[in-house]
C-alpha cells in the first residue's frame, strides 16, 4: 500500500462556499414582476392563495394566474387521474446505480412526462435516510448513506427541472418509518441532523436548487415539521438559502398560526388551517403579520416566474405522451440497479443455449410488480413482469413453466376454517362491529362470516382513481370504528402453524388472541402491514379473537391464516422444481405489503422462506430474485442457494432488466445503497426504531451511526455490507495517490471547492465488460470527538473493457473531513491525520492513503 503525506503549512484553513452559476436570469425584474402581482392582491386572495386545491396551487384568473398543478413522484408522474406514464426503476434502486449521469436521464424523462401532463410540481424526489429495513417507503429513498442520497437527489432534480417542472424535495425531516407518521415525535440529536438527516435536502437545495420542499408529518424535536421554524427558516432558508416553495404534506398541517408564522408557505391539499378564518384574525390581533403571508406567496410566485409558468402553457405538446425515448431511459434505470450478491461458483448467468427448461415461480413472477405501494405508486402503459421477461428472452425453444408457488395470504385467509363455537358451532366466525375505536358498548351489528378475510380500503377502493376527490377523503376521515373477530380453529394435528396477518394502515391497528394469549400486538403502533408468527398448537379446537379499529382513511383490510407452512408449497412447483433445469424463485414484497402508511416485516412475506428451502433442496441450480425496498432476512435459505440478485423495484421493465441480468445479456452493475444485516436485531437502530412505551418519542439513539457506520462502530458483521455488489467480471483498484487539487473548482453538493484529489486506477480483471462502482471514503485517525470509523465522500462508477484499466479521480471538499461542531454552529475539522479509502464496498476496501491536514472550519451558512 502506498502512503501519501500531504502537510500544508497553513494550521487553520477557513473555507468558503463559491457562489452555484446563478440559476435565475434578472432577478430585479423578476422580484419587481412578483411585487407587483402581490400588490393588486387583496389580503383574502393572499391568504387563499396560500391553501392548496387538491394537487394544485389555486388559479386567480383575475391576477392571471394559472393553476399550478401538482403529481406524485418520484417514481413516474402518478397523474391524479390514473392516466398511465413511464415507470422508471423504484429510487432505492436508483440509489443502487451510483450513476449520476442516470439520475440525472431519469429526473429529465420524468421532467419531460410531467411537462407532456400539463405538471407544474412534481411531488419527489424522497429523500429520507434508511434506518431501517422496516420502514414501508425505503423504496421510493436513496438509502443509508447522506452522500450518496445527496447526489442521486441532486442530479435527479438538476435533470427534471431543466425542463420547467419543479422537483419537491420531501419529507422534510427525520420521517424515517410509517407507524404513526401523524404523531411520531423523531427525537434527534444536531449533529445527527446536521451530519446523516439534513445533507441530501442540503445538496438539493444547493446543488439541485429544488423549487420546493414538502413538510412532513412527523413532529421534530417536539414541534411539528410544518410549523418547526428551526428547520423550515434557519436551516431551510438562513443557513441555505432556500428562495422556493415550503408546502405541507397533505393533510401535515396542524396549526394555521403555528404554521403560518414558522416558514411553511403552502397548506395541502386545502386550506384546512391556514385559512381565512384562523389568519384574518390573527393579522388583525398581530400573532400573524401581512408580510409573512405576503413573504408566502411570493414565494410562490417567485417559483412560478423561476419556471416560466407565468409566461407559457405547462403543457407542451412538442412533448410524448407515451415517449419512447423515456420507456428506454426506465428500461436503463432497471438494468443497472439490479444488485447481484451470491453467485457461487458462477452459477450465473444462466446459458441460455444450454438451458431446455426452466421454472419461474413465485408471487413476484407475475404480475410485474413495478413499484411499492401508496403514493409512489405509478400506473404504466404496461409492464414487463420478470416471468415474461425471461421467456422472451429465452424465445419458444426453451420450456418456461410458471407456477405461484404459494396460495397469496388473501387465499390461504379464505381457506382457514373457523367454527363459531368449540364444539357443534356453526362454519365460520362470529363478527361484532362498533361505532367506535375501542370496542364499547354493544356491538351496533353482530353476524357470522365466511372467514377473516376482509379487503378494506385502499387509495382506489377511496377514490375510484380520482385522487383530487377531497370530499370523499373528509368523509373517510371521520371513519371510526372497531370490530371483534371470534372463532375457534380447530387444528388438525399438533404442530408449529404460522399465523399471518394483514392489516390496515395508518391510523388503525389490530391485535390476535389465540387461547387468551396475545399473539399478535399491533394495536397502539402498526408494527408491520404483514405480520407472522410461529403458533404451536395441540390437536383441537383453539379459539381465535382478532381485533381491530380504524380511524381514518385507510382501515378496514384484516386477514388472518392459520396454515401448515410445510404444505403450502404447491405440489406442481415441487414436481417441476426437480425436472427442470434452472429455477428462478422470485420472491419478495408488492404494492399491498410495503408501501406507503405501514411499515413493513424484514423477513419475506407469507410462506416465501419455506418456499425457497423446499425447492432449492429439489434443485441445485436454484436462483433467489428479491423485490424489495430493502434488505430483507436471509438467514432462513441464504445458505441453501449458490445465487442471489436484488432487483429492488424495477418499474416497467424491471421483468426484462432481471432476465438479461440473470442470462448474462448485461453485466450485473447494482451495489448496496444501503447494509442488509444478518438478523433485524443486528441493525443500530433495533432498539429504538419504535417510541419509547408510553410516549410518541423516537429517540434516535444511534446518533450519528446509522447503517455502516453504525455496523462498523458497533463491530456487527452485516450480511451484505453497504456498498457490495458482484459482477460477470473482476476489478481491482491500485495506485492511490492523494494530492491537493490543482484546480480549485465548485464540487457537488455543497458549493464548496475541492481542496484534495484522490485518483486510482480501476483495472477490469475479468474477461468480459462491466461497471465498477469505486468508493472514496475518509475517516479521522484517533478522532477527538466520536466519529465514524470511515464515511462515504465520493464514489466514481467506472465502465471498463474486459483488460482495461482506467485512472479515476475523486474530488474532496471540506465536508470531506469536518463533522458538525454543535456548540460552534459550523463544520469543524481537526488538524491530523485522516485515512482516504478506495473499495468496491464498505467492507472490502482496496487501497489506503494517509494524509494529514490542517484544522478547517466551515460556515453553516453559505
Ligand atoms: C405522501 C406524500 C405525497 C402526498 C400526495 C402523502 O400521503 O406522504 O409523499 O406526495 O400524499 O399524494
Amino acid at each position: 500500500m502506498k502512503r501519501i503525506k500531504i502537510l500544508l503549512t497553513i494550521m487553520t484553513m477557513v473555507v468558503f462556499a463559491m457562489p452555484l452559476a446563478a440559476q435565475t436570469p434578472s432577478a430585479g425584474d423578476n422580484a419587481a414582476r412578483v411585487n407587483a402581482i402581490i400588490s393588486k392582491m387583496t389580503l383574502e386572495e393572499k391568504i387563499d392563495y396560500i391553501g392548496g386545491t387538491g394537487f394544485a396551487v389555486r388559479a386567480m384568473p383575475g391576477l392571471k394566474l394559472p393553476s399550478l398543478e401538482m403529481s406524485d413522484g418520484p417514481i413516474g408522474v402518478r397523474s391524479n387521474q390514473r392516466f398511465p406514464s413511464t415507470t422508471y426503476a423504484a429510487g432505492i434502486g436508483l440509489a443502487a446505480t451510483w450513476d449520476r449521469d442516470l439520475a440525472q436521464r431519469v429526473g429529465d424523462g420524468i421532467g419531460k412526462d410531467a411537462r407532456a401532463r400539463g405538471v407544474h410540481f412534481m411531488l419527489g424526489p424522497g429523500m429520507n435516510i434508511y434506518r431501517s429495513p422496516l420502514n414501508g417507503r425505503n423504496f421510493e429513498y436513496f438509502g443509508e448513506d447522506p452522500f450518496l442520497a445527496g447526489q442521486i437527489a441532486s442530479n435527479y432534480i438538476l435533470g427534471m427541472q431543466k425542463n420547467g417542472v419543479s422537483s419537491t424535495a420531501k419529507h422534510y425531516l427525520a420521517n424515517n418509518s410509517e407507524y404513526l407518521r401523524h404523531d411520531s415525535d423523531s427525537v434527534v440529536d444536531e449533529r445527527a441532523l446536521r451530519e446523516i438527516y439534513l445533507p441530501a435536502f442540503e445538496a438539493s437545495v444547493k446543488h439541485g436548487h429544488a423549487g420546493a420542499l414538502m413538510d412532513s408529518y412527523n413532529f421534530i424535536n417536539g414541534t411539528h415539521a410544518t410549523q418547526n421554524g428551526y428547520f423550515n427558516i434557519d436551516v431551510l432558508r438562513k443557513d441555505w438559502g432556500f428562495d422556493g416553495v415550503m408546502m405541507s404534506d397533505w393533510v401535515a398541517t396542524y396549526d394555521g398560526v403555528a404554521a403560518a408564522n414558522n416558514g411553511l408557505d403552502l397548506e395541502m391539499p386545502t386550506g384546512a388551517y391556514m385559512n381565512r378564518e384562523t389568519l384574518l384574525p390573527a393579522i388583525k390581533d398581530g400573532r400573524v403579520k401581512e408580510a409573512t403571508i405576503d413573504e408566502k406567496v411570493r414565494h410562490i410566485l417567485t417559483t412560478a416566474v423561476r419556471f416560466g409558468w407565468l409566461d407559457r402553457e405547462q403543457r407542451d405538446e412538442s412533448l410524448s405522451t407515451y415517449n419512447q425515448a423515456n420507456h428506454n431511459v426506465a428500461l436503463e434505470s432497471a438494468r443497472e440497479s439490479i444488485t447481484l450478491l451470491k453467485n457461487d461458483g458462477g452459477v450465473l448467468p444462466l446459458d441460455k443455449n444450454k438451458i431446455k427448461s426452466v421454472l419461474v415461480v413465485g408471487p413476484d413472477a407475475y404480475p410485474a410488480r413495478v413499484v411499492g405501494g401508496g403514493s409512489g405508486g405509478v400506473n404504466p402503459f404496461s409492464a414487463v413482469s420478470p416471468l415474461e421477461g425471461i421467456a422472451k428472452l429465452l424465445g419458444p425453444s426453451v420450456i418456461v413453466h410458471y407456477e405461484q408457488g404459494l396460495p397469496m395470504l388473501a387465499d390461504a385467509a379464505g381457506m382457514t376454517a373457523f367454527t363459531t363455537e368449540a364444539n357443534g358451532g356453526k362454519p365460520g366466525v362470529t363478527m361484532e362491529v362498533y361505532k367506535n375505536t375501542k370496542l364499547e358498548g354493544s356491538p351496533e351489528s353482530t353476524s357470522v362470516i365466511h372467514a377473516i378475510n376482509r379487503k378494506g380500503f385502499g387509495w382506489d377502493e377511496l377514490f375510484g382513481g380520482d385522487f383530487s376527490d377531497f370530499g370523499a377523503l373528509a368523509g373517510a376521515m371521520q371513519r371510526s370504528e372497531s370490530r371483534r373477530f371470534t372463532g375457534y380453529y380447530n387444528a388438525p394435528e399438533a404442530t408449529t402453524y404460522h399465523l399471518y396477518v394483514h392489516g390496515p394502515m395508518e391510523n388503525c391497528g389490530y391485535r390476535v388472541f389465540v387461547d387468551g394469549k396475545l399473539v399478535a400486538d399491533n394495536w397502539d403502533i402498526l408494527k408491520a402491514s404483514e405480520y407472522a408468527t410461529a403458533l404451536p398448537l395441540t390437536a383441537g379446537p383453539h379459539k381465535v379473537v382478532a381485533e381491530d379499529y380504524q380511524t381514518g382513511l385507510f382501515g378496514g383490510r384484516l386477514r388472518l391464516a392459520i396454515v401448515d407452512e410445510s404444505k403450502l408449497v404447491s405440489a406442481a412447483a415441487k414436481r417441476l422444481a426437480g425436472k427442470v433445469d434452472a429455477v428462478i424463485i422470485t420472491a419478495g414484497f408488492n404494492e399491498n405489503n410495503e408501501g406507503e402508511g405501514a411499515d413493513r416485516s424484514f423477513t419475506l412475506p407469507f410462506g416465501q422462506d419455506e418456499m425457497i428451502r423446499e425447492l432449492a433442496a429439489l434443485n441445485k441450480k436454484t436462483i433467489v430474485t428479491v423485490t424489495a425496498g430493502g434488505g430483507v432476512a436471509t438467514a432462513g435459505w441464504l445458505g441453501s442457494v449458490p445465487a442471489y440478485v436484488h432487483n429492488w423495484y424495477g418499474g416497467e421493465q424491471g421483468g426484462t432488466a432481471l432476465a438479461e441480468a440473470l442470462f448474462g445479456e448485461v453485466n450485473p452493475s447494482g451495489h448496496l445503497p444501503i447494509s442488509i444485516e444478518t438478523r433485524v436485531e443486528d441493525n443500530p437502530t433495533f432498539h429504538n426504531y419504535y417510541p419509547t412505551p408510553g410516549t410518541p418519542h423516537v429517540e434516535y439513539k444511534e446518533g450519528i451511526f446509522v447503517g455502516y457506520r453504525g455496523y462498523e462502530h458497533n463491530h456487527v458483521e452485516p450480511q451484505f455490507p453497504f456498498g457490495f455488489g458482484l459482477s460477470y467480471t473482476s476489478f481491482k483498484i491500485e495506485k492511490i495517490k492523494v494530492e491537493a487539487d490543482k484546480t480549485p473548482k465548485a464540487v457537488m453538493m455543497h458549493g464548496l471547492p475541492a481542496l484534495y484529489t484522490v485518483s486510482f486506477d480501476v483495472t477490469n480483471t475479468g474477461s468480459r465488460a462491466g461497471d465498477d462502482v469505486a468508493q472514496v471514503y475518509v475517516g479521522q485517525r484517533n478522532a477527538p470527538v466520536a466519529r465514524p470509523e470511515k464515511e462515504l465522500k465520493g464514489f466514481a462508477r467506472v465502465a471498463l473493457k474486459a483488460g482495461e484499466t482506467r485512472r479515476v479521480s475523486v474530488a474532496l471538499d471540506a465536508r470531506a473531513f469536518t463533522y458538525y461542531d454543535v456548540a460552534g454552529k459550523h463544520w469543524h475539522a481537526d488538524a491530523g491525520k485522516y485515512t482516504v479509502s478506495v473499495g468496491d464496498s464498505s467492507a472490502n476496501i482496496a487501497q489506503k492513503a494517509e494524509l494529514t491536514i490542517p484544522a478547517i472550519e466551515v460556515s453553516n451558512i453559505q
